[in-house]
């Protein structure tokens, strides 16, 4: 019997089946045709590597005590434990977390969180400023501050408009040119900072994410730093901002935040911004909920991820993999095949040199079937191969990712 089940952002009369995948473990995926290194973290979610034992256990400990409740009006230890570590981690001045599920979710509740603000204040700022080639996820929200493509065209007509600023190629003028004038009387800026995923893992300088701040807080507008693939050290800090050495007013947090174990996420906030809904007028709360909002299990796995943090100094290895990532690029800079060969922290990422780059013209799913059938796990954005693993990876398993791009070039390129 065929599968009653429909896949995200897969075309099936293209692809083929869909691989069986029966357990995972550190850097590897067990399936039905055999092992696969998992070389995009499952979708930029897992960071320690599959089933680490401090996460498993908590989940575990946690499914025993309380699996789910209403969490209006009700709390419990693991979304008390985690927001306050997320606090005590986090860039400092934010001081209040909102749970929800996923990325996308956290973006949203950080975009109704800026509009309350300035309807709670009485001030007519409403609109939202955004960058080229920005993703932020799948919902009505997040596909309109994103990029506009073919991604998204068939829902245009739900989308609402965005500012936007010219990706910063050059550590550009013109985008903070433009973000100077935008900014007035703009409700908020949301940027990915420091590099943008699935926009082509496109990278961009600290001091450009520093000036935006800047720029945002000379004309009030909210900043929003959705660090939902960046958080978590993936850019070799725990969070991206950090190397801007900015906070922002409204920080999105998902995919890592449990380890990328369980479906969890955050949006902290400044005080100022809780402040603007703390009222004993009704019509000033916050109005957002999901039915799993800070689910006990998903909680108890982000305490323990905080937790690995801490005590496996996670910073050091997370620095050891960049090198790691680092000179396995020098064969690719000098290959005429490759151009734009790049590294953010722990990810890297570079484009094919092919006639037909083009996302429809099918070439990432031929390189990702390519590199199925050589037991690795990757999934490039039309000809962008990114490499951006789990951060228990060992030389040896990079050995063999780069091993496997370097023979896609001898067959596509
Ligand atoms: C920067 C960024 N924001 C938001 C999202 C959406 O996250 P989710 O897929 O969990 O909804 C993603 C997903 O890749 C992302 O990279």
């Amino acid at each position: 019997m065929t599968s009653p089940v429909w896949h995200p952002f897969t075309q099936h009369a293209l692809s083929g089946p869909p691989q069986l995948v029966r357990s995972g473990q550190g850097a590897w995926l067990e399936t039905e045709k055999g092992r696969l290194l998992d070389a995009i973290s499952s979708w930029w979610v897992i960071t320690h590597g599959h089933r680490h034992p401090k996460i498993v256990e908590a989940i575990k400990t946690q499914a025993d005590a309380l699996d789910q409740v209403i969490f209006a009006g009700f709390t419990h230890p693991p979304a008390e434990d985690l927001a306050r570590g997320l606090i005590e981690i986090a860039p400092k001045g934010l001081r209040h977390v909102f749970y929800s599920d996923s990325g996308s979710t956290s973006v949203e509740v950080a975009l109704k969180m800026a509009l309350g603000f300035w309807r709670n204040k009485n001030i007519n700022r409403t609109r939202i400023i955004a960058l080229e080639h920005a993703y932020h996820g799948d919902t009505v929200g997040t596909m309109s501050a994103g990029a506009r493509g073919v991604f998204n065209a068939a829902y245009n007509p739900l989308l609402f408009d965005v500012v936007r600023l010219p990706f910063p190629h050059d550590r550009s003028c013109a985008t903070l040119a433009m973000l100077d004038e935008a900014a007035k009387g703009a409700a908020a800026l949301i940027v990915e900072p420091l590099i943008l995923g699935a926009g082509g893992m496109l990278t961009y300088p600290a001091e450009i994410l520093a000036k935006m701040k800047t720029l945002c807080e000379r004309h009030g507008t909210l900043f929003i730093a959705d660090e939902v693939m960046t958080g978590f050290g993936r850019t070799g800090t725990l969070f991206a901002c950090e190397q801007a050495g900015i906070t922002p007013d409204i920080l999105c947090l998902a995919k890592g935040l449990s380890g990328g174990s369980l479906p969890l996420a955050a949006t902290l906030c400044t005080a100022e911004i809780f402040d603007a809904h703390y009222s004993t007028d009704r019509s000033r709360t916050f109005f957002h909920s999901s039915s799993f909002t800070a689910n006990p299990i998903a909680c108890a796995a982000g305490v323990a991820n905080l937790k690995i943090w801490r005590e496996e100094q996670v910073g050091a290895r997370i620095a050891a993999l960049g090198r790691l990532q680092e000179e396995r690029l020098g064969f690719f800079r000098t290959d005429a095949r490759f151009e734009n060969v790049r590294r953010m922290g722990t990810i890297t990422a570079m484009e094919l040199k092919v006639p037909d780059p083009g996302y429809l013209a099918g070439l990432g799913p031929e390189l990702t079937a390519f590199f199925h059938d050589r037991g690795i796990l990757l999934r490039p954005l039309g000809n962008t191969i990114y490499v951006m693993p789990p951060y228990c990876v060992t030389g040896a398993e990079l050995d063999r990712i780069y091993a496997a791009i370097a023979q896609a070039a001898g067959k596509f390129a």
